[in-house]
Parts: C-alpha cells; sequence; structure tokens
C-alpha cells in the first residue's frame, strides 16, 4: 500500500538517490509459513518471471524494509493477484487466496524514484 509516510520518505530521499545504497532483494518461498524452497527477487524494479519449477508454486514472501513486491498471476506481470506487498512480507498466501498463483513478481524500492513505472 502506497502510504503517506513511503511518499514524504521519497520526496525527502529524492536528492540522496545518486548514493543511496540499493536495497536487499525479497525472498520468496515454496511454503507457508515462509518455509521449503526460496527465491529472489532484486528490488530493482525490473518484472522477474519465476523459474518453470517455481511458477504457482510460492506461498509467502519476505520483504525487506522499505521495498514493496507485487504479484502477478501470468508471465509479464500484468495480471495482478496482490500489489504493494511491504515490509514484513506475507507468509501465509492462502490467508489472500493467492497460494500456488504466483508467476511473475516486481519489486521496488519504495524510496527510489523511477523513470519508467
Ligand atoms: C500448493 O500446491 C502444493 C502442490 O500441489 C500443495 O501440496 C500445497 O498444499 C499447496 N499450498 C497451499 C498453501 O495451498
Amino acid at each position: 500500500m502506497l502510504s503517506y509516510k513511503v511518499l514524504a520518505l521519497a520526496l525527502l530521499s529524492y536528492s540522496a538517490q545518486a548514493v543511496a545504497a540499493a536495497k536487499p532483494p525479497a525472498t520468496l518461498y515454496t511454503e507457508e509459513p515462509c518455509q521449503g524452497e526460496t527465491f529472489e527477487v532484486a528490488a530493482d524494479n525490473k518484472c522477474v518471471l519465476l523459474p518453470e519449477n517455481l511458477q504457482k508454486h510460492i506461498n509467502g514472501v519476505k520483504v525487506p524494509e522499505d521495498v514493496v513486491c507485487d504479484f502477478y498471476s501470468d508471465e509479464k506481470c500484468d495480471e495482478p493477484l496482490l500489489i504493494g506487498v511491504e515490509d514484513p512480507g506475507i507468509c501465509k498466501f492462502s490467508e489472500w487466496e493467492i497460494e500456488n498463483k504466483t508467476v511473475s513478481v516486481h519489486c521496488y524500492d519504495a524510496d527510489a524514484i523511477y523513470d519508467d513505472k
């Protein structure tokens, strides 16, 4: 969820972007609650297609501070399942009825200003 806090941080940190360190990646999990196989998604504002063996087998995510992740049921981040997942993440996708549905993921730095979003 895009909060006012996130917006304020984004504005405040705008001038510092050139030297800002990259945020750590989010970690996906194949089993609840955040167990099983893992897969890391960089917070670099790109659509990441999951490896074939993990597609439709993701059931949890841990999201670092100031990182936001969106989950999609198609291969190109077009069909949203759940948008705006923030720190600390969600370890039970079944509670959101998105268990075993994720195919592609998009994570980004909540503080960064991106040209093409
Ligand atoms: C996801 O699918 C696997 C394999 O079909 C199944 O064992 C598991 O219970 C499913 N997970 C959830 C949270 O529904």
